[in-house]
């Protein structure tokens, strides 16, 4: 028996460029904010930096022949800002060159490319500008994106603006753990609204560049589970989520910031003053899907002791917890729970009715090792058949699920935890850069080619 994904569903898999490029210093490229925050001491484990990643940018042949291998028909893949644009305005064209190789090859082996445009790697020149918190780079990026798609548009239908504004925005400017590195919650708040408006620039400008583009954002979902169901929790549930899963997805539906999420941020005074006249309106540029990335759910608590270290990831709330995962985890302590993933497409369907959905990332990072030539991931292999299971039944509860992409094609640079974490359907040994597919690879291969999940 084989349970089967809806026809045309678009299976890929999916990589960014900070983490597999390497080269970070070839033709011009400028240095990016994971650059400079790779090279201070302590801030990625073991000092690792975005050298020599998979090395993709010199052998992206051989990693389009692994893809070639799998059968798998898309591959979604970030282009880096700092390649087109070292400084962040001036066109670099073996930067631009570099893209126009991969999309070509990508075509000649018939995948089909999907493109995002920022996946975390902003030009340095532009943070010394202020980063995310400074309005003007939305209109920047907005240049930059044109830039892009006057030279892939001929041959690239499928863009994305931005990956995970909530990590870009929270991560990077709230509790500092991401690059730039700064820890300032009003400051953060801000970023996001400037990453919603650079998207809705983006967006503008991808549709003026002509031609048949479909238009995306991918967002990073994590559905809200609490240990105790009492007033305190179910609060704490509830701000967690907003502030995690809405505060994007709303502003982009036309509904603007929930009056909730703006009453829980208000204490920061930052993000009403931010929002000029016309944002709104501009961050609602229609979608043509909407991108969700889906790894865990989180366990919301109200922090018991005010005095107390809160555990909570999320800058900007006050008096948050959360409580530790439940039952199997994967090697970054991330709670394995597909119906959560269930849950979460259920509720798109009905909070964002009419909208499409594609899986741009889903996955599982294990510690796996090389034995005889081979990788026998068999936890990897199980939270993929788990996880496409837990779409299917989404589906079947009329989810307008259109795809779902893999993370990752190729273990990589896990931001800060360097390169301890693999995500990869192949193994990639940082060292001699062999690619070795794991048993995941072949399973994976197997559902694409069946388009469906055997039972
Ligand atoms: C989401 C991010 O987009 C990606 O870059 C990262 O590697 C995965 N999550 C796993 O943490």
């Amino acid at each position: 028996m084989t349970r089967g994904f809806p026809a045309g569903f678009r299976w890929g898999t999916a990589t960014a460029a900070f983490q597999i490029e390497g080269s970070t210093t070839a033709d011009g490229r400028g240095p990016s904010i994971w650059d400079t925050f790779a090279a201070r001491p302590g801030r990625v484990l073991d000092g690792a930096t975005g050298d020599p990643a998979c090395d993709h940018y010199r052998r992206y042949r051989e990693d389009v022949g692994l893809l070639r291998e799998l059968g798998v028909p898309y591959y979604r893949f970030s282009v880096a800002w700092s390649r087109i644009m070292p400084d962040g305005r001036t066109i670099e064209p073996r930067g631009l060159a570099f893209y126009d190789r991969l999309v070509d090859t990508l075509l000649e082996h018939g995948i089909t490319p999907m493109t995002t445009l920022y996946h975390w790697d902003l030009p340095q020149a532009l943070e010394d500008e202020g980063g995310w918190p400074n309005r003007d780079l939305a209109s920047l990026f907005a240049d930059y994106t044109l830039t892009v798609h006057k030279a892939l548009g001929d041959r690239v239908r499928q863009w994305t603006t931005i990956n995970e504004p909530f990590c870009a925005a929270f991560i990077g400017y709230g509790n500092g753990d991401h690059a730039p590195g700064i820890q300032d919650e009003g400051a953060a708040v801000v970023a996001g609204h400037n990453l919603m408006l650079a998207h809705g620039l983006a967006a503008q400008a991808l549709r003026a560049g002509g031609g048949e583009q479909e238009v995306s954002i991918v967002l990073n979902f994590a559905p809200v589970l609490t240990e105790v169901n009492d007033a305190a929790h179910r609060e704490a549930a509830r701000r967690f989520d907003f502030l995690h899963n809405r505060f994007f997805l709303d502003p982009l539906l036309g509904r603007g910031y929930p009056p909730e999420l703006l009453a829980d941020l208000a204490h920061l005074g930052t993000l009403e003053p931010a929002i000029a006249d016309g944002d709104l309106e501009l961050i609602a540029q229609p979608l043509d899907v909407l991108g969700v990335n889906y790894y865990a759910p989180a366990r919301a608590a109200p922090l018991a002791d005010p005095e107390a270290d809160s555990n909570c990831p999320l800058p900007g709330l006050r008096g948050m917890d959360v409580t530790p995962p439940r039952g199997d985890v994967t090697s970054l302590g991330w709670e394995q729970r597909p119906e959560s993933f269930t849950d979460l497409l259920l509720w798109l369907r009905d909070h964002c009715p009419g909208l499409p959905l594609v899986i741009a990332e889903n996955g599982a990072a294990f510690e796996d090792e090389v034995v005889a030539g081979r990788v026998h991931d068999e936890k990897r292999v199980r939270y993929f058949a788990e996880h496409l299971g837990a779409v299917h039944d989404a589906i079947e509860r009329g989810a307008d699920v259109r795809g779902y992409m893999a993370w990752s094609l190729l273990d990589n640079f896990e931001w800060a935890m360097g390169y301890t974490q693999r995500f990869g359907l192949v193994h990639v040994d940082f060292g001699t850069q062999a690619r070795v597919l794991k048993d995941s690879a072949r399973f994976y291969a197997d559902v694409v080619a069946r388009n469906g999940l055997k039972e």
